[in-house]
């Protein structure tokens, strides 16, 4: 049986964190919110709970997990080897949406890796996520917790609507304040690579190193594919499919009003993922049975981020067959906005 406990995101209750912490220390899983999205965490030291996440979300094994961590000390727990060059990420981002990928020690398992010869740790900069790392005492491994394919949860529901009855605890905080996930970079080489885009922005990374951060999250041909959650179709939305449009505005605005016309008048339901510029410009536009959820003003990456996971299920609960949806062009959070449409999207025109 699933216990969902409710907490204050602010000022999470110590007897709450207590139990839950009680449960990752006996093995148990524990679904828990970050600034970025829910994770689904187990005692990192514990191989047979780690097993258990992979099992719960059907996720392959050859996909490793990222430890979370509350403390310097417990980077160094888990790390074998921090680099002089690291120190101010690790400053500004440790808490935060940031996530190092490093040497690993002996002693992290290798199913948290997946046989790696590195382990990816992060601090999230979230006071549930931090308390209850703390009461368990210790590093906790933690994908994001949704079934494996589908989009991360920013809320609860979410989790529960994927994962259900299979997880002990879902500590509920509401939804979380960033909405994509953690950045990931490679930081056994300098200077380090960006594995995956996400809530910690390139620019302010590269303006603390003062060198430019490579993109390897751009390369989607199996080959190149470092880190397995860059695989294309990896945030694909179920049930529904998103079309997607990549290049300017004009062009991506006629496209969506003459595709949702087509497509209406073949009698698909229809879904329009939508900037407000968008709406101001096509509300009148659109049949009145396109269903539309607005993702927030293009200019403001930050809310648009915050919603997006959230808007892509929605579609799914109206029933949408296809959802259309353009690239925003801003920049910070916008690169991770793109890469996430990117790889939910079943077809891309430009
Ligand atoms: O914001 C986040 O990062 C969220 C919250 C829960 O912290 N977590 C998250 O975890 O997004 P997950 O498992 O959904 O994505 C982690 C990604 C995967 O694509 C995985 O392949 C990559 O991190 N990863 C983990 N360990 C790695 C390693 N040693 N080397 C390269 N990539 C790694
Ligand atoms: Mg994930």
């Amino acid at each position: 049986m699933v216990r969902v406990l409710r907490v204050d995101p602010r000022h999470p209750a110590p007897e709450v964190l207590a139990q839950a912490g009680e449960v990752l220390r006996r093995g148990g899983l524990v679904a828990f919110p970050t600034e970025t999205v829910y994770g689904l965490g187990a005692d990192a030291f514990n191989p047979q709970a780690v097993a258990r996440i992979f099992q719960v979300k059907g996720r392959p094994a050859s996909d490793p997990v990222i430890v979370h961590i509350a403390s310097h000390a417990q980077l160094h727990r888990v790390a074998a080897e921090v680099p002089a060059w690291a120190e101010p990420l690790i400053e500004r981002w440790m808490p935060g949406p940031l996530t190092l990928v490093l040497p690993k020690r002996p002693e992290v398992p290798d199913v948290v890796t997946a046989g790696k010869p590195t382990v990816a740790v992060r601090m999230p900069a979230h006071p549930v996520a931090l308390g209850l790392i703390r009461a368990a005492g210790t590093p906790v491994a933690a994908p994001s917790a949704n079934r494996f394919g589908h989009t991360s949860p920013t809320r609860a529901e979410h989790v529960l609507a994927d994962l259900g009855e299979a997880v002990d605890v879902v500590l509920d905080a509401g939804p979380t304040p960033i909405g994509v996930e953690s950045t990931i970079l490679d930081a056994t080489r300098f200077p380090p690579r960006l594995l995956r885009p996400g809530g910690a922005p390139k620019e302010a990374l590269e303006a603390l190193l003062g060198v430019a951060i490579p993109v390897v999250a751009a390369a989607v041909r199996e080959e190149e594919v470092m880190a397995p959650g860059m695989l294309p179709r990896h945030y694909a939305p179920q049930g529904s499919a998103l079309w997607l449009f990549v290049g300017p505005v004009q062009p991506a605005r006629a496209w969506m009003q003459a595709t949702a016309r087509d497509l209406h008048r073949a009698g698909r339901r229809v879904g329009l993922l939508a900037f407000d510029e968008d709406l101001a410009v096509l509300g009148d536009a659109l049949p009145a049975e396109v269903a539309v959820v607005r993702l927030g003003p293009e200019a403001d990456p930050e809310a648009v981020a915050r919603r997006l996971f959230a808007a892509l299920r929605e579609m799914e609960a109206q029933g949408v067959e296809v959802i259309l949806a353009r690239e925003p062009q801003s920049p910070g959070l916008g690169l991770a906005v793109r890469d996430r449409l990117r790889r939910a999207a079943d077809r891309i025109f430009s």
